[in-house]
């Protein structure tokens, strides 16, 4: 798809559920590079098993398949419009690792599975949501976390990030100011879990 097709058939999709999407457009090329070097420089192991929470597009899936390419992924997206777009963009590479596109939200599947990740790759709206959501939400990725775990987060103020303090340890935050608008990443790793590397 065409980057200007792809951007309006994001806007159309935030107009009808901005709290579910959080953004008018994807993301940069620079923060998704930003956070696929934050996913390598903290990673605990080097192939990771990386679950991407909010594929949207895939702008961030596409990156990471292109650093983790013998990785195993679980990515979900929950709106249809978007999925189809993010299948279309993954069947176009070539894959060492596994790739499972989910179209649901991470909620159901943490429920439902005791799985655990190395990483957890998130563009969730955290301040869009609502604050049954959002604890629903945060407890779903801490359930698919060991201690070593690391959750690499974007969001677009300060206050995602004192969100997230309250349930994770927060071992880094960078910046992006190329992006619209401009981020902040942060890497979590679950309380009490090893002090980092
Ligand atoms: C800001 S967009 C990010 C899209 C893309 N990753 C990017 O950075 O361009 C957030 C995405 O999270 C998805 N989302 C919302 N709630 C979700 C949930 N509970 N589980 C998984 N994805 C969810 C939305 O459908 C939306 O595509």
């Amino acid at each position: 798809m065409k980057l200007g097709m792809e951007y309006i058939a994001f806007a159309k999709e935030a107009i009808k559920n901005f709290f579910n999407t959080g953004n008018l457009i994807p993301s940069s090329q620079f923060l998704s590079t930003k956070m696929c070097e934050q996913v390598r420089r903290y990673s605990p192991v080097a192939t990771p098993l990386i679950i991407e929470v909010g594929a949207g597009t895939g702008k961030i899936t596409q990156q990471l398949l292109r650093y983790f390419n013998e990785a195993k992924f679980f990515v979900f997206e929950p709106n249809s419009s978007f999925y189809e777009i993010l299948q279309k963009r993954v069947s176009q590479y070539r894959i060492n690792g596994k790739v499972e596109l989910i179209n649901d939200c991470v909620e159901r599947f943490a429920e439902e599975n005791n799985l655990k990740s190395d990483v957890i790759v998130s563009s969730l709206p955290l301040l869009s949501f609502k604050k049954p959501v959002r604890e629903k939400v945060l407890t779903a990725l801490e359930k698919l976390m060991h201690d070593s775990t690391i959750l690499v987060q974007y969001g677009y103020t300060p206050l995602t990030g004192k969100f997230l303090s309250k349930r994770f340890e927060i071992i880094n935050k960078s910046f992006v100011p190329f992006n619209i608008p401009p981020a902040i990443i942060y890497v979590c790793k679950k309380r009490n879990s090893e002090t980092q590397r």
